[in-house]
C-alpha cells in the first residue's frame, strides 16, 4: 500500500508504504541497511552525542528487522521514501502472540533522516503504525522512548503514562518508558 502525503504535510513529495511481514522485501531490508550505514558514517564524522545515539538506535532497528525476518515474527514496517525512492524514514513494530489469540507489541523503532526532520514525517509514520496496532486488537502497549518522541504522541492526541526505565545510567539522556493508551 503506498500513498502520497498532501502538500501541506511536506514541502517535497513523500510516499509512505505500510508493509506487514509478508510484504517486506529484501530490497526494503537493504534500503534500511543503506540508511543505517549513512547514519553511522555521519556519527563517525561528527561525533555529537545525538548522532552517536541516533546511529545506535538505527542499528538496533536494522538488527530487529533482520531478527523478525529470520524468525518469521509478525511485524509491520512503515517506510517513508522521497521522490527518488530513497528511504528517508522508517517505523518498525514487532508483535508476539499471547493467550486467547491476542497480540502484544514487543518492539518499536522509529527514525527519520536528520535533513528530513521537522516536516511531519515522524508523525505520519507514527500515526500509520498506531492504525496497524489497533488493527491487531491492541489498545495498550509499552514503549521505551527518548527525548522528543513523547511530543509526537502529544501531537496525535494519544495519551500515555510515563515510567522510569531500569538502569537509567546506561540509557541515552531523556529516555523513559511510556505505557500508551489507545482507547
Ligand atoms: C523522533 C523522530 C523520528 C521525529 O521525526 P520527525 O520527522 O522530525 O518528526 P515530526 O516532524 O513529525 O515532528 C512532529 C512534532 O514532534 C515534535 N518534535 C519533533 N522533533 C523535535 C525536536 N527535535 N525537538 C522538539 N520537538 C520535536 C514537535 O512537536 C514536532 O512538531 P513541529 O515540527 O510542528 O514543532 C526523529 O527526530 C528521529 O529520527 N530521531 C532520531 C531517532 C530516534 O530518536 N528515534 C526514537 C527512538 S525512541
Amino acid at each position: 500500500m503506498a500513498e502520497a502525503s498532501t502538500p501541506e504535510q511536506s514541502q517535497q513529495v513523500i510516499t509512505y508504504e505500510v508493509k506487514s511481514r509478508a510484504d517486506v522485501t529484501q530490497q526494503d531490508v537493504n534500503d534500511l541497511g543503506v540508511f543505517v550505514s549513512e547514519e553511522i558514517n555521519r556519527a563517525k564524522l561528527d561525533r555529537t552525542e545525538q548522532n552517536l545515539d541516533d546511529a545506535a538506535i538505527h542499528t538496533m532497528a536494522a538488527k530487529a528487522l533482520a531478527d523478525y525476518m529470520r524468525n518469521e515474527e509478525d511485524m509491520d514496517l512503515i517506510i517513508a521514501r522521497d521522490r527518488d525512492g530513497k528511504l528517508i524514514g522508517y517505523r518498525l513494530i514487532g508483535f508476539a502472540s499471547v493467550a486467547n489469540n491476542k497480540k502484544k507489541v514487543t518492539g518499536t523503532y522509529i527514525g527519520v533522516k536528520p535533513e528530513n526532520r521537522r516536516q511531519g514525517i515522524g508523525l505520519n509514520l507514527l500515526s500509520r503504525s498506531i492504525q496497524a496496532i489497533l488493527d491487531r486488537g491492541i489498545t495498550e502497549y509499552e514503549t521505551d522512548v527518548r527525548r522528543e518522541v513523547p511530543s509526537l504522541y502529544d501531537r496525535l492526541g494519544i495519551t500515555y503514562t510515563t515510567h522510569p526505565l531500569p538502569d537509567p545510567e546506561i540509557r541515552p539522556a531523556g529516555s523513559q518508558r511510556l505505557i500508551v493508551h489507545l482507547k
